[in-house]
């Protein structure tokens, strides 16, 4: 739990600073007493007022003037008696002046200082305030951090040594365009606030998304000296809108692959099956035979696309069994090496045993998806590395399956897109494999992440559960 911030203390009656004007009190009474000319002693009594200015009791000036007021004339009653009475009258009542003069001056600067502590205590209060909910920043005109809080270092994954002095840049997560920034730059820089939400990379490459609002600071001139950043986390709802654009977008894909399915589907499967029997009437010879060949690989490959279109678009019920993944992915494998890009494939793949709930036809899918993309990022030529690890975290027993290549691996703009259907490097590519890869392992209730290891290549880490 956090502290809360400390309370304003109240002031004692009787604290040093009262004590100490007493006893100075005191002894300038005793020695006004025991001087015999020492008429200028009386004004010696500002002193204590002076004394509890910044930690007295309130109202302290004004009890102690009256009180060394009292002293003052009493000490005037003392007098030596060959003073002339004009003399001691007029000593007593500069003196009195003095002390009430001190008094008030004091006891308004004591108001002054105590109105700026409260100020400054008020401050503090909602600085930490604002501190228990949000995310701050502060930079100066440059862009360098000069401020952050601790939720800041919880989001960010840095340290508070690692932030300080560095640019916001530090955090860019490459997904805002370049416009996007100079406008922010260019409202703050002219004073005006500005508003809006962010996508920031933390140091262990994870993405968050914060609604954020910066304020300019402005000197006297009306620039800016430094800028606020409050900053609001909305990853979740970043993350549920998308889910819901995603799930429109597949509503209407949905419906157009209906379409699709009939209007286009059938009539390639008609076409491709006269183009077969035109082959088939050709003599062995012809110089037109590879030509048709030629068209019914088009079509194989529209087909497939069409074909990937609709299990993107309608996904069917998970058939949930026991399956033994290990002999799932070699099967896979054995399907895989017909095809003429993963017949030079060396693949490493140690004999384990894992058997966990799944729906062996559409993880064979996925399977199939990510190899394919692995054989092709090596051009056909290379090695894939194949690996099930069982891991148990916490109650939940999972088995991670990591499929690496040696390929060219992902610069970060395309690893972020990656799961975004249709987007593709590729030629002929559909860009559905991991989309499609993810959907199924999802609703396993399982994941599909990317890692690109330094040493290079592609790693596919799939997690499912174990039971
Ligand atoms: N193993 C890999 N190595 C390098 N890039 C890959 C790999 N797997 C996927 N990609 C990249 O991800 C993109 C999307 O893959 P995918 O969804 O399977 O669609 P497609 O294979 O049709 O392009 C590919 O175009 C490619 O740029
Ligand atoms: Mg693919």
């Amino acid at each position: 739990m956090n502290p809360t911030p400390p309370p304003l203390r109240e002031t004692p009656l009787l604290n040093g600073a009262t004590i100490l004007a007493a006893v100075l009190a005191g002894a300038i009474f005793v020695a006004d007493l025991v001087t015999p000319r020492g008429h200028g002693i009386a004004a010696l009594y500002a002193l204590p007022l002076l004394v509890g200015t910044f930690s007295g009791p309130p109202r302290f000036q004004l009890v102690a003037a009256a009180v060394v007021s009292v002293l003052t004339v009493i000490g005037a009653a003392n007098a030596p008696a060959g003073l002339p009475v004009n003399y001691v009258l007029t000593n007593r009542s500069i003196a009195l002046v003095l002390i009430w003069a001190t008094a008030i001056v004091l006891a308004r600067f004591r108001a002054t200082w105590l109105d700026l502590q409260a100020r400054t205590k008020d401050l503090a209060d909602v600085n930490f305030a604002i501190d228990q909910s949000a995310i701050v920043a502060t930079t100066d005109t440059r862009g360098r951090i000069t401020y952050i809080n601790d939720k800041f270092c919880e989001i960010s994954k840095y340290t508070r040594e690692e932030l300080l002095g560095q640019d916001h840049r530090l955090l860019n997560s490459g997904h805002h365009p370049k416009e996007f920034i100079r406008d922010l730059w260019v409202t703050i820089a002219n004073g005006q606030i500005w508003r809006g939400e962010i996508r920031n990379r933390a140091k262990d490459g994870s993405l968050y998304w914060v609604d954020t609002t910066i304020v300019p600071f402005l000197d006297h001139r009306g620039k800016p000296y430094q800028y606020m950043a409050l900053r609001y986390e909305i990853t979740a709802r970043k993350t549920s809108e998308e889910r819901l654009r995603e799930q429109e977008a597949l509503a209407r894909l949905g419906q157009m692959a209906a379409v699709v399915a009939h209007e286009v589907k059938n009539p390639i499967a008609g076409i491709r099956g006269a183009l077969q029997v035109i082959a088939s009437r050709m003599p062995a010879d012809s110089r037109d035979k590879p030509v048709v060949g030629d068209i019914i690989a088009r079509l194989d490959a529209l087909n497939g696309i069409v074909h990937d279109l609709l299990v993107f678009a309608r996904p069917r019920q998970l058939r949930s069994e026991p399956v033994d993944l290990d002999r799932l992915i070699r099967n896979t494998l054995h399907l895989l090496h017909r095809d003429p890009v993963f017949a030079n494939l060396e693949v490493d793949f140690p004999q384990g045993e894992a058997v966990g709930p799944a729906d062996a036809e559409q993880l064979q899918l996925v399977f199939t998806n990510v190899l394919m993309n692995a054989a092709q990022a090596m051009g056909g030529h290379g090695h894939i590395d194949i690996a099930i690890r069982r891991n148990e975290a916490g109650s939940r027993r999972e088995f991670v399956i990591s499929i690496a290549d040696r390929g060219p691996g992902m610069p970060a703009d395309v690893r972020e897109k990656v799961f975004e259907p249709f987007f593709t490097t590729k030629h002929r590519g559909t860009g559905l494999g991991l989309p499609i890869a993810r959907r199924i392992v999802q609703a396993h209730g399982g994941e599909i992440e990317i890692d690109t290891p330094p040493a290079g290549g592609t790693t596919v880490l799939i997690t499912l559960p174990a039971s």
